[in-house]
């Protein structure tokens, strides 16, 4: 088994980004910049826009984070959005995501400028995805092709199971990796919480796309020896042993399934570590668009 090193990959590809950012610099051109928006209080929301902002800083991109509490207005929350829009030295706007439930958010998803939507989510923007127009490509997805692309995995013609239909991961990951592209080729199943017989699915999977939110959900019966395993789920489960009390686990019984998976990414480490990546190309590809 080979570990798919999220540590190692996003250092190769975040010391890249930084050297086209000095170049850039020294050229005369804009530093690239990311405004975050971070709505209540969320501890995983707050940690993940944290880490983001933290990458911007090291890459030598410029950041802004925009903090609101939960009861924010929609209205409120879309002026800002505007505002953004429309500020020149801005390339990139996110807003973090899950949303307060009295925010509708395809309507925030919507406000940003599809040129500066470096998440991907606009439907202009997935829309073109949809058709292999180049694009903002949505971070994790993307994220996961980068990291199969610097371990040279060859998938074509592979039959690859995707657990899990968000708009964030799983759909966008099944339009990806059937594209006639390298990484890509694959027959793809794309799973959720209807699907019969997932078991027996992932059982017939070379490669396997984790993204249920379901802590250990992926056992060894359910997967194929020699396969590829990438978890893209984070979850808090409860752990005495920790002074924290607990810890992060995925979406695959990494333990176990180690054993039998030619390649595996683990959690935390894995693909969490190349989303920040992708997002900061995308940001960096924004900057030049302008
Ligand atoms: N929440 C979970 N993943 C993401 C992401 O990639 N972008 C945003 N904006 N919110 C998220």
């Amino acid at each position: 088994m080979q570990l798919l090193d999220g540590k190692e990959v996003s250092a190769a590809y975040k010391e890249q980004i930084k050297l086209e950012v000095d170049k850039r610099k020294a050229e005369g051109k804009t530093t690239p910049h990311l405004a975050a928006i971070l709505i209540g209080d969320n501890p995983a929301s707050k940690a993940y826009v944290g880490n983001k902002v933290k990458t911007c800083a090291q890459l030598g991109f410029e950041s802004t984070l925009v903090e609101y509490d939960t009861n924010v207005s929609e209205e409120d929350l879309l002026k800002k959005i505007a505002e953004l829009n429309k500020q020149e030295d801005v390339n990139g706007i996110l807003v973090q995501l899950p949303l307060p439930k009295h925010i509708d958010e395809n309507k925030v998803i919507e406000a940003i400028h599809p040129l500066k939507d470096v998440d991907g989510f606009h439907p202009s923007n997935l829309g073109k995805m949809m058709i292999g127009q180049e694009t903002f490509i949505p971070a994790t997805p993307y994220g996961i092709i980068l990291m199969l692309q610097h371990y040279g995995i060859e998938t074509s013609g592979m039959h690859c199971v995707v657990i899990g239909r968000s708009n964030i991961v799983g759909t966008p990951m099944s339009v990806l990796l059937s594209r006639n592209s390298n990484p890509g080729n694959c027959t793809v199943t794309l799973t959720h919480s209807r699907t019969k017989n997932l078991k027996e699915l992932c059982a017939t999977a070379d490669i396997i796309i984790a993204a249920i939110g379901k802590p250990k959900f992926v056992t060894e019966d359910m997967v194929k020896d020699g396969a590829i395993i990438v978890d893209v789920g984070i979850n808090r489960i409860p752990d005495a042993t920790r002074k924290s009390g607990s810890r992060l686990v995925g979406d695959v019984d990494f333990e176990n399934v180690k054993e039998k998976c030619d390649y595996i990414t683990p959690v935390p480490g894995g693909v969490g570590l190349m989303t920040i990546c992708a997002l900061m190309k995308n940001t960096l590809r924004a900057a030049d668009l302008v």
